[in-house]
Formats: structure tokens, sequence, C-alpha cells
């Protein structure tokens, strides 16, 4: 856990292990007010060709034996790349490359020099970016780890950083802002990151109901029985492979005073997805256990809108349950009845996320009457393969909604990427035996997937997130850890409930 504070003021004989400074390509100069001594260092860097401000570079500059280093004993220089391209998110990156760093590095306290980054993001709003991009670059996840016993967990931890503002243009209210996002996102981190043995269905229950009542939320969670009185055939037959019981959590925000405005998210919660009797591969089977990511995601959200107290109703929904192989799971051919009384021929019991979901969002958009519903989940490996780790597939049936998330993934980073939805590609679902069968041509599987949900909405308007590409496995961007899940989509939750203002 890091803790910020913010100062209008220049480091000026605080106690730090490290200054972080930041500068763009062809602007090499060190701040105004930065203590000669610690400005020399920084300048020799630069003669010696050991930095030059590019994107994504990173230098770390002992100070000793200058008469400062008592104070300041090492300076880190982050490149923020050419400044004309340098926007909200190359910031937050480069605020992340620091968290990053300065995690690695045997100390407590760090202090940061905000940048004068006039255009990038408006003055105001930096300490926000800077404190998000930082708290998210300093994310590590060593629960499991002796401390100190790797390199990657050094005996001192990172417990707090200072954002210096001399030219005063933020607030400390906009860090606060910066620090609630990044710590929403790293709640959803934790949650995908924990094994598959100790983050079961039961467990995510438990999670949230820490969370409604550390938040103030409503908080339901059905149970076996509850899915079967309602007829959730779907879910259930997912469920039925495991010993783990399945969980339907619902959390539920209400804003202080009465929003005519509602939304429903639901996350996709497998908490381990083996296949089933349609077992996958051995290979990586492990990353299996981030088939929850989506219920992460949602997780985060209600955690950072439980906060913000912005003006809508929110629910958050989260089916959950374990993907697996025994004697009663379902197997291929199985006919399953849905909530909405449709029936579902499973083909292959590995397409088991549109099954759960499918159930899920009936049930939400039945009992809660939404505006709008969004689906996240880890859906389909036909989405990887399509985008990439870079963006986040999406279907639906509404282009207002369409392009209020599509905006929502600029704002927060979380880069969102409409994907065709003609009928014609709805065709292959039909069922032989059933209404409908769970898979459709695997060519194109991410739309397929993804319409197979449609089915399950009818005319409420509906986004479907498919994020198996960017819920883990993302390399090289400077605010997210190479390794583990990545909290995508709760920035993206969050920002579009706080643009919320209906459907046009
Ligand atoms: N959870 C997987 C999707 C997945 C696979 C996400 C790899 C990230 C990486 C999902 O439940 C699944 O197994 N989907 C199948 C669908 C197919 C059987 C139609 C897939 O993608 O292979
Ligand atoms: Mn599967
Ligand atoms: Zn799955």
């Amino acid at each position: 856990m890091v803790t910020f504070t913010y100062q209008k003021k220049a480091p000026a004989g605080d106690k730090l292990g490290a200054l972080v400074l930041f500068f763009a390509e062809g602007e090499l100069n060190p701040p105004e007010g930065l203590p000669p001594a610690l400005a020399r260092v920084m300048r020799q860097a630069v003669q010696l060709g050991e930095f030059g401000g590019k994107s994504g570079q990173t230098q770390l500059l002992l100070t000793s034996p200058q008469s400062v280093a008592d104070t300041v004993p090492r300076l880190l220089l982050i490149g923020l790349g050419p400044p004309d391209k340098l926007d909200r998110e190359a910031l937050r990156r480069a605020a992340g490359r620091a968290g990053q760093q300065l995690n690695k590095l045997n100390l407590e306290r760090a202090g940061l020099w905000m940048p004068a980054a006039a255009g990038a993001a408006p003055a105001a709003e930096l300490a926000a970016v800077l404190a998000e991009g930082a708290l998210l670059g300093a994310y590590t996840f060593n629960s499991y780890k002796e401390k100190g016993a790797a390199a990657e967990t050094p005996k001192a931890e990172l417990k707090h950083l200072t954002l210096y503002d001399p030219a005063g243009g933020s607030s400390a209210e906009s860090m606060h802002l910066g620090v609630l996002r990044g710590e929403a996102v790293n709640l959803a981190r934790n949650l995908g990151n924990q094994p598959p043995n100790a983050m079961t269905p039961t467990q995510l229950a438990v999670e949230a109901r820490d969370l409604a009542k550390r938040r103030g939320l409503k908080v339901k969670v059905l149970e076996r029985a509850d899915m079967e009185r309602l007829g959730m055939g779907m879910f259930l037959g997912v469920a039925k492979g495991s010993r783990e019981p399945p969980k339907l959590i619902v959390l539920e925000y209400r804003p202080r005073k009465k929003s005519k405005h509602s939304l429903v998210f639901v996350g996709k919660g497998i908490t381990f997805d083996s296949g089933g009797i349609s077992l996958k591969p051995g290979a990586a089977m492990d990353e299996m256990k981030f088939d929850m990511c989506g219920a992460a995601a949602v997780m985060g959200a209600m955690e950072g809108i439980g906060r913000l107290k912005p003006a809508v109703n929110v629910v958050g929904m989260i089916p959950a349950c374990e993907n697996l192989p025994d004697g009663g799971a379902v197997k291929p051919g199985d006919i399953l009845k849905s909530y909405t009384g449709k029936h579902v021929e499973v083909l292959n019991t590995d397409a088991e996320g549109r099954l759960i979901l499918g159930d899920a969002l009936a049930y939400g958009i039945e009992r809660y009457k939404p505006h709008a519903v969004i689906d996240l989940a880890t859906l389909t490996g036909a989405c990887v393969i399509a985008l990439g780790h870079y963006a986040t597939g999406a279907v639906g049936n509404n282009e207002p909604l369409m392009d209020k998330v599509v905006q929502a993934g600029r704002a927060s980073g979380d880069i969102v990427w409409p994907l065709p939805n003609f009928p014609e590609y709805e065709e292959s679902l039909k069922g032989k035996y059933g209404d409908l069968q769970n898979i459709g041509t695997k060519e194109g599987g991410a739309i397929t997937g993804g319409l197979f949900l449609k089915n399950f909405v009818g005319e409420v308007p509906w986004a479907h997130l498919d994020i198996a590409g960017t819920a883990w496995g993302v390399k090289n961007i400077g605010h997210i850890p190479n390794e583990g899940a990545t909290g995508v989509g709760v920035c993206l939750l969050m920002d579009l409930v706080l643009a919320w203002n209906g459907l046009s």
C-alpha cells in the first residue's frame, strides 16, 4: 500500500529515498528550483548520453557524494517522449514507470516532481493522472512470497509518495481522485491474481460482502437453491461439475438523492475454467484462474463508485462458479433450459461463460430494469487472436451506447474496439435440437460468442466487452504489470458512470 501527499512546493530539505523527475525529448533542463547539486547530476546524465527523455526511458542516478545526498540519495529520470505526443495516457504511463522503478529500489519514501505538462491534461487534473499512474505502476502481488527473498521483493517497500507541484496548478483533491481510481484497479488486480484455490466463488462472495460494508452498498448473494427456484438452468449447468457452490453476487449502489438513471454491469466470474468435459489442453491452463477478471472489473468499479458517489443507480452482478469436469458435469449434447425459457444445446462445455452470463443478464434486466447493461468477460480466445492484448473487443445492440462505451474507453485508457454485429453472424448459433446452441462459427468467434448473449438481453441497450486479451498478458505499458491481472475495465466503467446522462 502506497500513501500519497500533495505539496505546492519544491522538495527542499525533505528526506526522500528518491526524487522522480520527468522530461520530454528535447526539453532536458532541470526544473526551476531543483537544488544545484541535483541539477548537476541530472545534466551530466544528459551530457553523457545516458538519458534523452525518450518515451519509456528510465534512468536511476545516485547523487552521492554531493552534500544533498543525505536528503535525496537517488534521482530517477523518466522520459515522456516527444512533447507534441504528450497526452494524458503518455503521462499516466510515465508515472507508471516511475512507480514500477521505485518499487524495485530499497526505499520507503519517494518524491515526484510534477512536470509542467501543458497540453497533456488540464493542469488541475495533473495530480490525478500522475497519482493514478504511479499507484498502478507500483502495484505488486507478493502475498505468497517471503519478503526480501527475491530481487523483485526488496527489503524496504515503497510506502509513501509525495507529489511536489511548485507551479501549484493542481490540488490535493485531484491527487485523491487519482489514488481512488488506482486503488479500485488494484483491488481488481488482487482478486484476479489470487490462485483459484483461494479465490473461489464463495471467497468472491466474501470479498463482495466486505466491499459492500466498506462502501455502503447493498449486497445479495443468490445460492444454488435460489437459482434453482428461479430456473437459471444455464448457470446451474456449468456449475454442476464442481464441488464449489455457485454464487450469484449482486451489489447495489443507490445515490443519496434519487436518480432516474440506472445501469447494470455483469462480470464473468469463472474462478477456474478447465473447459469441463470439453477439457482444455494442459499448456497454460493455470491462466484460467483469470477467467473471473470480468467479475474483478465489476468489483473494482463498484468499489470506486461507492467512493465517488455518482448520481446514477448502479447494480453490479457477478455470476461465479468453477467449470470443472466431474461425474455430474454438463456434457456435450446436454440441453439446458435458460432463465428466459429458451433451450440451449451445449455443444462445447468450454463455451461456459456465455451460459452463466446469459442467465445473469436476463435476470438482472428483468429485476432491475436498467436503461443500459454492460457485461465484461474473458469470453473467447478468438478475441485475443483478433485484437491481441491492447484493445477490448465489443459487441452490442445499440449504437449510442456503444459510442459512450468507446468514449469511456478513450477517456480511461481501457481501449474498446467495436466488432461487427451483422445478423449473418447469428445464423450459426441456431440450435439443431434446441432453440440455440452454445457455439457458433469459430471464424469470428469473438463475435459469435458475443452475439450468443444478445438472445438474453431483449430490447435493452447492451454492450458486451470481451476482455480475454486485455485482462492479463499485457506487456510494456508503464502502469500495467508485465505479469498478471491488469484490472482492465475498472476505469472504463467508472468513467462511463461519471459521464452518464442517459442515452440519446
Ligand atoms: N475463458 C475462455 C476464453 C479464453 C481463452 C480467454 C483463452 C482467454 C484466453 C472461454 O471460456 C473459452 O474457453 N472459450 C472458448 C469458446 C469456444 C469453445 C467456442 C474458446 O475461446 O476456445
Ligand atoms: Mn471456457
Ligand atoms: Zn471461460
